[in-house]
This record gives C-alpha cells, sequence and structure tokens, in this order.
C-alpha cells in the first residue's frame, strides 16, 4: 500500500504551500490535482471550444497530453510539451477551471490520470476532493479552510511581493465567487471528508499547519 496524505480545501486556503513542504518532508510525490483542471481548461481556450459544449470539452480531456517536471523543487507542468506554468495560474483560466470542474464526465474522465500519481514512496494530493472521491483510502486527510478574507489578504500580498498590482476588493470578489461555484456545483462540491481532521488557517502560519499535520500523521 502506498502510504497517501490528502489536502483538500477552497481556493487560497495555502493547500499549494502546505503540500510542497510536506512532499519535501517525506520524500513524496506531490499531485496537485488544480494544476490537471487548469491545464485542461487551458486546452478547452487555446482550441476556442465552448464551455457549454460538454462533448467537445470532453473530447479535448480525452486527449490531453500534459507532463509534469520537477526543476529545482520546483513543479513546471506542460500542455503538448510546451511549458505553461504561468500561463495556468491568471484568474480566466482558474474561472475556465472551476466551470469545467463541474462537468461529471470530466471529472471521470480525469480520474485515473490522477490516481496513476499514487507511486511509491507515497503521494501528497492537493485539490477538492482528493479525499472524498479521488483517494478515499487515505491514511491522512486534512480539510484547511480559512475566512475569504483572509485567504484574499495572502493572495494580494503574494501579488504585491511578487510585484504585480493588485486590488484587494477585486480579488476578494473573485474568491467568494469561485467558493460559490465550487459549493454548488452538482457534481462533487467541495466539502469536508468526515474522516478528514479539519484545520482553519486563518491565525495560522503555514508552518504552523505543517507542524500540526507531521505531528498528527506521525502520531
Ligand atoms: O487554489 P485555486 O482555487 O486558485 O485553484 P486550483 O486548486 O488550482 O483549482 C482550480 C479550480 O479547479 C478550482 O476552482 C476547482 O473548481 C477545480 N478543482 C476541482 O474541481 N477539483 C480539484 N481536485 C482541484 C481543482
Amino acid at each position: 500500500e502506498i502510504p497517501i496524505i490528502t489536502v483538500d480545501g477552497p481556493s487560497g486556503a495555502g493547500k499549494g504551500t502546505l503540500c510542497q513542504k510536506l512532499a519535501q518532508y517525506y520524500g513524496f510525490h506531490l499531485l496537485d490535482s488544480g494544476a490537471i483542471y487548469r491545464i485542461a481548461a487551458l486546452a478547452v481556450c487555446n482550441l476556442q471550444v465552448s464551455i457549454e459544449d460538454e462533448s467537445a470539452v470532453l473530447r479535448v480531456i480525452e486527449t490531453l497530453d500534459i507532463q509534469f517536471k520537477t526543476v529545482d523543487q520546483k513543479i513546471a507542468v506542460f500542455l503538448d510539451g510546451k511549458e505553461v506554468s504561468s500561463q495556468i495560474r491568471t484568474e480566466r483560466v482558474g474561472m475556465a477551471a472551476s466551470k469545467i470542474a463541474a462537468l461529471g464526465n470530466v471529472r471521470a474522465a480525469l480520474l485515473e490520470r490522477q490516481r496513476h500519481f499514487a507511486q511509491s514512496p507515497g503521494l501528497i494530493a492537493d485539490g477538492r476532493d482528493m479525499g472524498t472521491t479521488v483517494f478515499p483510502n487515505a491514511d491522512v486527510k486534512v480539510f484547511l479552510t480559512a475566512t475569504a478574507e483572509e485567504r484574499a489578504r495572502r493572495r494580494y500580498q503574494q501579488l504585491l511581493s511578487s510585484g504585480v498590482d493588485a486590488d484587494f476588493e477585486a480579488i476578494l470578489s473573485d474568491i467568494q465567487l469561485r467558493d460559490e461555484q465550487d459549493s454548488k456545483r452538482a457534481v462533487s462540491p467541495l466539502k469536508a471528508c468526515t474522516s478528514a481532521v479539519s484545520i482553519d488557517s486563518s491565525e495560522m502560519t503555514i508552518d504552523a499547519v505543517f507542524e500540526k499535520i507531521v505531528e498528527y500523521a506521525d502520531s
């Protein structure tokens, strides 16, 4: 059995940073499932397929050529052999990812691709439905949250420190909109798994969250 730790939660709760730290600490593989949905959305946008056309979207997903490569402890993502690491991080692609992620057939088509990441010596899986649907037998399940204001504040700081001009109110309303879209969808809505340990990181640093999970996982 491959050991698996799942980390689920809403947009901007700090899952990405946390999962990178966990993967490094345990020497495990890392699945950024959001990146898969984002690459799928980018492919759909690039091919000018309408998100409303479910069967056309599905055809794109089924032939998706995705690769992840670790370079200097950072994960670079490739679509059709071209690096798209920064391209998939735009708000436009995030919003499109959230829309196609609401389609049940899309989620089903991406299931096996995600399960493939569970390889020796272990896996840290970051997403929305890792503990509930993709890896229901995971050894440790975490549900990481933070208030929408705190998540917006972190995103805002992150943008400012990378030299990007940012608008706090716009970021906050994007986060609220995506929360709404992700939690109210009919298929696999974002919800805590009953067996997950729930952590509110609003008043905690990601380092403190990391310490808490390692303590819990190793006990
Ligand atoms: O963290 P952030 O919300 O910015 O984005 P992400 O984790 O990269 O995910 C992008 C979108 O993909 C989310 O808004 C979700 O709608 C969707 N997603 C999903 O449905 N299931 C997952 N396991 C991961 C992401």
